[in-house]
C-alpha cells in the first residue's frame, strides 16, 4: 500500500488533465461535521469541454479491441485492489459507513471492473437463418458512443465502478458527475485509471454543486448518446424527460419501497439475520433496503422481539470505530426525513419497539429502530425512509402479502422468508420488482443483473445484461450471394 487517503486528487478530471477552479466546495464527513476537503465546483461550460474530450477520445478507444481494453481494465482493478485501504478510508470519512462495509464496498466495486473486463471480450452478435438464397444476415455489436453517468452518494465506489466498467469494455467513453457528498472517491478513482494506462478523454470525472445545470448539459448534447443515472425516481424522471429531445439511450436505477414478506413457516433466525443485513446495511441508505416489513400474524410477535433485540445489539458511532456497524446518515435532510417519517407513523398509530430518536453519537447519527403496528395510511409506508428503521405491518393470508407488496408504484427489490418452497416459489414470481431475495437478505453482486421494474427504472446493471446496456445492435445484410 503505497497511498494514503491523503494523497487522493482534490481536482476534477478532464481530457487528461487535473483541472481546479476558484469556485470550490466541501467535502464534509458526515460522522464529524468537519470539513475534510474541497474540489472544484466545475460549470456547465466545463461538462461541455469533458463532452468535447470524451468525444475526441472515443474514436481510438472503440477502435481498440477487446482484449487491449482488458488489459487496461484488468489493471484499473489490481490499483483499486492494491488501494483498498486507503480508499476504504477515503470512503467512510467523505460518505460515514463503516469501514467494514467501506472495504467490502471497494472489493465490491473492483469485482465490477474485474467482470467487465472479461465480458467485453464476449459482446457476440448473431448469425441470423436467411429468408432469400443471395441473401445473408448477422447482427454485430457497437459502442454505444459517449456516455453520461450521474452517481450516487450512498456507494461512492461501486455504483461508478458498475457504470464506469462496462462501458469502457464496450468501447464508449463516459463522463461521470459524482455526487456532490462524495466526489473524493470518484477522483481517486480517476486517479488510479490513468495509472492503469487509460488514455486521456476516455473517463472524465466532473465535480460540481450544479447538479441541475451540469445535467442539463448532459443530457441535451446530442453527442452523449447515452445517461445512466442512480438517484431517486423524482430526478430520474427530469432526466428522462430531458434525454427525449435526444432520444438517448437510458439505464435508470431509481427509488424502491422494498417489501420484506416473513410468513408464519420462516426460519425464525434466518428471517431476522436477513431483515438486519437488508435493512441496516449502509445505516438503511440503500435503494435495496427493505423499506416495509410485512409479517404473518403468527410470528409476528416473536419476530419482532428478536428483531428488536439484534437491532439493539448494533453499535453505533463513527465509521473508524472499533466494531461499530451503524454510521452516520449522508446529510441533516436524511435525519430531518427519518424524523418526519417517524413523528407521523407514531401520531397515526404506531409504537417504537427500540430506537426512535437520534443517537448521543452526533448530530447525524440515529438509533436503529423498530416500529411496530404500521398502517398502510402511514407517510413510512409509501415513501423511501432511507435511514435505519424497520416497519413492520402484520398480514393473515398469502393474497394479502403479495397485494400489500405489489401496491406501489415502485418495483427494484423485494424479499421474502418462507420454508415452503411452493409458497416461496409462487410468491417471487408474484412479486412485482426486478429482483427478489428468498430466505436472502443481501444478492448484489456483479455476475447478477440488478435493476428495477415499474418506477424503480429502466435497464439492468452487472452481469451481461449490464454490458449490453452500453452496446448497439448493427445488422448487417449481405446481398448478391
Ligand atoms: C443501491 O442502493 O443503489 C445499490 C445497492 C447495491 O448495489 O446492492
Amino acid at each position: 500500500m503505497d497511498m494514503t487517503p491523503d494523497d487522493f486528487p482534490t481536482s476534477a478530471y478532464i481530457g487528461g488533465e487535473w483541472v481546479t477552479s476558484k469556485d470550490r466546495f466541501a467535502v464534509v464527513n458526515p460522522a464529524t461535521g468537519l470539513v475534510i476537503a474541497s474540489v472544484p465546483d466545475l460549470t456547465a461550460a466545463d461538462a461541455r469541454r469533458a463532452i468535447d474530450a470524451a468525444s475526441a477520445a472515443l474514436p481510438a478507444w472503440s477502435a481498440k479491441t477487446a482484449k487491449d481494453r482488458a488489459a487496461v481494465l484488468r489493471r484499473w482493478n489490481e490499483l483499486i485492489l492494491a488501494e483498498a485501504e486507503p480508499l476504504a478510508q477515503l470512503m467512510t470519512a467523505e460518505q460515514g459507513k463503516p469501514l467494514a462495509e467501506s472495504r467490502g464496498e471497494v472489493a465490491y466495486g473492483a469485482s465490477f471492473v474485474e467482470w467487465f473486463a472479461e465480458e467485453g471480450k464476449r459482446a457476440y452478435g448473431r448469425t441470423i437463418p436467411t429468408t432469400a438464397a443471395s441473401k445473408r444476415y448477422v447482427t454485430i455489436k457497437q459502442p454505444i458512443g459517449v456516455v453520461a453517468a450521474i452517481t450516487p452518494w450512498n456507494f461512492p465506489i461501486a455504483m461508478i465502478t458498475r457504470k464506469v466498467a462496462p462501458a469502457l469494455a464496450a468501447g464508449c467513453t463516459i463522463i461521470v458527475k459524482p455526487a456532490e457528498d462524495t466526489p473524493l472517491c470518484a477522483l481517486a478513482l480517476a486517479k488510479l485509471a490513468e495509472k492503469a494506462g487509460l488514455p486521456e478523454g476516455v473517463l472524465n470525472v466532473v465535480t460540481t454543486r450544479n447538479a441541475r445545470g451540469v445535467g442539463e448539459v448532459l443530457c441535451a448534447d446530442s453527442r452523449v448518446r447515452k445517461l445512466t443515472f442512480t438517484g431517486s425516481t423524482e430526478v430520474g424522471k427530469v432526466l428522462y424527460r430531458q434525454c427525449a429531445d435526444t432520444v438517448k439511450k437510458l439505464t435508470l436505477e431509481l427509488g424502491g419501497n422494498a417489501p420484506l414478506i416473513v410468513f408464519d413457516d420462516a426460519d425464525l433466525d434466518q428471517a431476522v439475520a436477513g431483515a438486519m443485513a437488508s435493512k441496516y446495511r449502509n445505516a438503511g441508505q440503500t435503494c435495496v433496503c427493505a423499506n416495509r416489513i410485512l409479517v404473518q400474524a403468527g410470528i409476528y410477535d416473536r419476530f419482532a422481539d428478536a428483531l428488536a433485540k439484534a437491532a439493539q445489539s448494533l453499535i453505533i458511532g463513527p465509521g473508524t470505530g472499533q466494531g461499530v456497524n451503524l454510521g452516520p446518515l449522508i446529510n441533516a435532510e436524511a435525519i430531518a426525513k427519518v424524523e418526519s417519517l417517524m413523528a407521523d407513523a407514531v401520531k397515526r398509530g404506531g409504537t417504537v419497539k427500540t430506537g426512535g430518536a437520534k443517537d448521543a453519537a452526533g448530530s447525524l447519527f440515529y438509533k436503529p429502530t423498530v416500529l411496530t403496528g404500521v398502517t398502510a395510511d402511514m407517510d413510512i409506508v409509501g415513501q423511501e425512509i432511507f435511514g435505519p428503521v424497520a416497519a413492520l405491518i402484520k398480514f393473515e393470508t398469502d393474497d394479502e402479502a403479495i397485494a400489500l407488496a405489489n401496491s406501489t408504484p415502485f418495483g427494484l427489490a423485494a424479499y421474502l422468508f418462507s420454508q415452503n418452497i411452493s409458497r416461496a416459489w409462487k410468491t417471487a414470481e408474484k412479486l412485482e420488482a426486478g429482483m427478489v431475495g428468498v430466505n436472502e437478505g443481501i444478492f448484489s453482486n456483479e455476475v447478477v443483473p440488478f435493476g428495477g421494474v415499474k418506477e424503480s427504472g429502466l435497464g439492468r446493471e452487472g452481469a451481461a445484461e449490464g454490458l449490453d446496456e452500453y452496446l448497439e445492435t448493427k445488422f448487417i445484410c449481405l446481398g448478391g450471394i
